[in-house]
């Protein structure tokens, strides 16, 4: 038995592949540095939809759907937020995407796209006291994203980002999201099992955490001693470690270039390498026989910090960019796919005492 699936194959997919041995993700043919930074969200969208939705047009129509997606969007949400305003950022994202249509159309899609980019800053913003920005249909997803949020810059950061987190193979959200497809359930079915997968500290959860460490560290003034007391206490590293990759994670270094882009984050990046240097050299003498490296997570946190999310709505700003990728991997499932329906071995817990 293997608990984890390792090395099990489960899905064939067109969408992406994740080359662990060679640290390379390619994204529907295209590898990850000819993406980031360089096409939009909108276009990624299209890229990963293409084939799955009859009726998807061409690029430039589906991003003007989608704005009207998100302005739509805003209207629902708007009388809702403040039944929400006693959850988690996160969990009221969640709670407001479950009662939406269960369809498998382009719109339903877009709707579910749409969502968490309108509900995260909206959210935010009601948490600090303020009055939710609507969103405005003309302008791109990141840079409309960004400016609910109330800030003026950090729109094209925003979009880099979003496009770098799209999609990646098997993941444990995206495999959530394919054996709710697999039964033939809904888009927003699909992607509620994503967003529960997403939430926890070994996947989408860990960015919170990277600001935490990086804070505790920079109070204590001395990262050795720091992370040699963690890793005595067998404590893990936040952004560091991958199941697939044995090298450096790409994404992270997509995500660095984009922040050496940025002024705002200037001694805030240099104190962030030196902890990873310091960390990796750590990892590398304390786990011989395992390649621990630098993940996404651990640059994320740095430019969601820079574009001006607080670290509570991290995770929720990655299933901004990966429901993208949950509805795709659920279309592909559910026109391709078979019922996902694996075995275990029963204990008997009876005769296990008796022996
Ligand atoms: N810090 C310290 N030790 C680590 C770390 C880490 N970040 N990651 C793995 N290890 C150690 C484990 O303790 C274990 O050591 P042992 O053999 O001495 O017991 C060994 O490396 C292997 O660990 P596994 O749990 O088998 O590795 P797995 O492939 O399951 O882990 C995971 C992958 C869950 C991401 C892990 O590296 C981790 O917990 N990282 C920290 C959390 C994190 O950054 N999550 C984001 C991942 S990226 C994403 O999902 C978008």
């Amino acid at each position: 038995m293997n608990s984890g699936l390792e090395d099990v194959v489960a899905a064939e997919t067109i969408l992406s592949d994740v080359d662990g041995e060679a640290g390379r993700l390619i994204i529907r043919g295209h590898p990850l540095e000819a993406l980031a930074g360089r096409w939009t969200f909108e276009q990624v969208v299209h890229l990963l939809f293409g084939g799955f939705f009859d009726d998807l047009p061409e690029s430039e129509r589906l991003a003007a759907m989608l704005g009207q997606a998100r302005a739509d969007a805003f209207d629902r949400a708007h009388p809702l937020l403040p039944l929400l305003a006693d959850l988690p950022v996160y969990d009221a994202m969640r709670a407001a995407l479950a009662p939406m249509p269960d369809g498998i159309a382009l719109d339903d899609a877009l709707r579910l796209v749409a969502a968490p980019a309108v509900l995260i800053p909206a959210l935010l913003r009601q948490a600090a006291g303020e009055d939710p920005i609507a969103s405005d249909p003309s302008r791109g997803h990141a840079e409309d994203v960004v400016r609910m949020l109330g800030r003026d810059t950090g729109g094209a950061a925003l979009d880099a980002y979003l496009v770098t987190v799209s999609d990646h193979g098997l993941n444990a959200s995206t495999f959530a999201s394919r054996v709710v497809a697999s039964t033939h359930a809904g888009l927003t079915s699909a992607v509620l099992a994503g967003l529960g997968a997403l939430k926890g500290p070994l996947h989408g959860g860990a960015p919170g955490p990277v600001i935490e460490m990086l804070e505790a560290i920079a109070a204590e003034g001395d990262a050795h001693a720091w992370i040699d007391r963690a890793l005595n206490h067998g404590d893990r590293l936040m952004g560091f470690g991958h199941r697939i990759y044995r090298i450096r994670d790409p994404r992270a270094d997509a995500l660095k270039a984009v922040l050496h882009t940025l002024d705002r984050v200037g001694d805030r990046l240099e104190f962030a390498e030196d902890v990873e240097r310091i960390a990796l050299v750590a990892l590398r003498q304390r786990k011989q026989n395992r390649v621990i490296e630098t993940n996404v997570e651990f640059y994320t946190a740095l430019l969601l910090e820079a574009v001006g999310f607080p670290k509570e709505s991290f995770t929720g700003v990655f299933a901004m960019g990966r429901v993208v990728g949950w509805i795709a991997h659920a279309r592909e499932q559910a026109l391709t796919g078979r019922l996902i329906r694996p075995k275990s071995i029963y204990i008997d817990e009876g005769r296990a005492r008796a022996a």
